[in-house]
């Protein structure tokens, strides 16, 4: 028999689960459970700490269905966690369509509009998720918001061009991304080139690129579309971690054990 995700991570130990992670495990099994037919052979996995409970949902659907299908990871992590479950890796250049992706998600507001790439992989996400029939998020109840940018993220991440990440930053602080603190601004959040742990240089995506975390004035952030095209257009920009539209259903997992879905 085959160990799960959870405890090849572990060192072969089952984990004793904090709420939280609880919470994640639940929606993972619930959208995995509703998403994820027999008959689903191209598969995304999306990137975070809540996506290895996805992986643990599908190989529990055993060897035999799990054969046939292909994995298509959204970064590095993803990546691993396919190989260590025994799952056939493959990627998005040999399958341009897939029936299924299930992602994290940093924030989701009440048209199933979301922040993305907390972990810097928003580029690859997007990709995975506009490439699949569905785009499924799952995430603990912290991330389930009606307004983006109220809590939990540093702003909307956006993945650029090393070269040209001042230039960036400064089109984005134009937009209205404020450089010093702002009360229209949730949490008095500050336009920021994102730093690695030890703050001895950028934090550089799976892509080769940096990350600037961009927050905006509230007013902007209820209009997610509008902000989205006006960032994507600024030259240096490779992708921004606002994912509107795209969304099928997010599975909320909560502190009393049940699971909100929203569609
Ligand atoms: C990575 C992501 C993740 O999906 C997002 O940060 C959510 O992660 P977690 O499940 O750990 O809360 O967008 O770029």
């Amino acid at each position: 028999h085959t160990n799960t995700v959870a405890q090849v991570l572990n060192g072969g130990r089952i984990p004793e689960l904090e709420p939280i992670e609880k919470a994640k495990r639940l929606a993972a099994f619930a959208a995995v459970d509703k998403f994820v037919g027999k008959d689903c052979k191209i598969i995304g996995i999306g990137s975070g700490s809540t996506v290895p409970y996805v992986v643990e949902r599908i190989q529990s659907q055993g060897a035999e269905v799990n054969k046939d299908r292909i994995f298509l990871p959204t970064g590095f992590q993803s990546k691993e966690l396919i190989i260590q479950a025994g799952l056939n890796l493959g990627d998005v250049d040999q399958h341009v369509r897939l029936d299924v992706t299930i992602d994290g998600a940093d924030e989701v507001d009440s048209d199933l509009n979301a922040i993305k790439g907390g972990g810097a992989c928003q580029l690859r996400e997007k990709v995975l998720a506009e490439a699949a029939d569905t785009w499924v998020m799952v995430a603990d109840y912290r991330k389930n918001g009606t307004v983006l940018g109220e809590n939990w993220t540093q702003g909307i991440p956006i993945e650029v061009a090393p070269f040209a990440y001042a230039k960036v930053m400064y089109d984005l602080s134009r937009l209205g991304s404020p450089i010093k603190s702002d009360p229209s601004v949730s949490g008095g959040k500050i336009l920021t080139l994102r730093m690695g742990k030890a703050k001895a240089g950028p934090v550089v995506s799976d892509n080769g690129n940096f990350i600037v975390d961009a927050p905006f004035p509230r007013e902007m952030m209820k209009d997610p579309k509008g902000l989205l095209t006006k960032i994507k257009l600024m030259t240096g920009v490779v992708e921004v971690g606002l994912f509107c539209g795209l969304a099928k259903a997010a599975y909320f997992g909560n502190e009393d054990g049940s699971v909100t879905a929203r569609w």
